[in-house]
């Protein structure tokens, strides 16, 4: 049986790859979107889930998420994802319209009514989440776990510590890993092992449909913005780092990833290293673990992945 999905996302070129992957794939059964304000504001990404959930022809609940991080004032990546939060991508008024039901409700009663345990995939700050969970604790129970896109155990993507998902709302992200809730965190030590050469985005080129076509411009658009990373492989700008498909690919095939049972805490008030994710992995608190931490993949299996979705999507 397909495993009951959410997705909470802020699209964002990358959350898009990674809902494309997730609306492909039998063993993901998506039961709802939620939208986050991240890469760009509320408005932008709710409308971008919208349009690309019509583009992709799925039926599907998109509800809004709440406006700006739960205490800080939001910074949205447009140097990464374009104003739009597409880059290259024009989409059109979409036909999906906002859910009556708030982020919040949608994901309450999504939770509770599932006679299964639902896996939550978060590729955007944990705003939504930490606020579901503070309004209604109860839902905890009933979280298989939460495959996060966020965070880095070594070196940070806005700040030299601290990763873009979790520096937009360190409260929010601290509510989460403080919950209890089991969390599987793919950081920038996993998803910048999680890259596409240009051969393989030639790969994706040959298949030929205009929606490989638009995944393509999207694609080297946002690598545009690609930083030197001289602790990953490899160590230079001319890759496209897939963070938020790492989430998603996971709940597919977690045999595609090494990681390692650690204790995280979020810094919420660093002079130099606020919204790091502070990853234990030599133990030294002593403290349980409230995450299992990424920190390999087998990249040409995740590539396939994705570019036999990108196939099997047609368009
Ligand atoms: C994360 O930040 C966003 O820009 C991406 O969509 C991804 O979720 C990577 O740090
Ligand atoms: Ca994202």
């Amino acid at each position: 049986m397909a495993i009951p999905v959410i997705i909470d996302c802020d699209p964002g070129i990358d959350d898009v790859m990674a809902l494309l992957l997730a609306f492909v794939r039998p063993e993901l059964d998506v039961r709802l979107i939620t939208t986050e304000a991240g890469n760009q504001t509320q408005d932008k990404t709710s409308f971008n889930a919208r349009g690309f959930a019509d583009l992709m022809k799925q039926k599907i609940e998109v509800a809004r998420g709440l406006e700006q991080p739960l205490m800080r004032t939001l910074e949205v990546a447009g140097h990464v994802h374009g104003d739009t939060g597409l880059g290259s991508l024009t989409l059109d008024e979409p036909v999906t319209k906002e859910s009556r039901r708030s982020a919040i409700d949608a994901l309450r009663e999504t939770i509770l009514e599932s006679p299964e345990e639902t896996v939550l995939v978060a590729t955007g700050p944990l705003t939504n989440i930490g606020a579901l969970f503070l309004a209604h604790p109860e839902v905890k129970a009933h979280i298989r776990y939460i495959s996060f896109m966020g965070g880095a155990a070594v070196g940070g993507n806005v700040t030299p510590t601290a990763e873009f998902n979790v520096y937009t709302d360190p409260e929010a992200a601290d509510l989460v890993f403080r919950s209890g809730v089991p969390i599987v965190m793919s950081g920038l030590d996993v998803t910048h092992k999680a890259y596409m050469t240009e051969q393989d985005l030639q790969a994706i080129e040959a298949i030929g449909t205009p929606l490989a076509r638009e995944i393509i411009a999207m694609l080297k658009f946002y690598g545009k913005a690609a930083q030197q990373t001289p602790f990953h492989e490899p160590h230079f700008a001319d890759v496209i780092r897939l963070h938020d498909l790492c989430a998603v690919a996971y709940a597919i095939k977690p045999e595609l990833f090494a990681g390692m049972d650690c204790h995280v805490e979020i810094e919420t008030e660093g002079r130099l290293t606020s919204g790091t994710t502070v990853v234990d992995y030599t133990n030294r608190t002593k403290k349980p673990a409230n995450a299992h931490v990424l920190h390999s993949v087998d990249r040409e299996a995740f590539v396939r992945l994705f570019t036999d979705a990108v196939r099997e999507a047609g368009g």
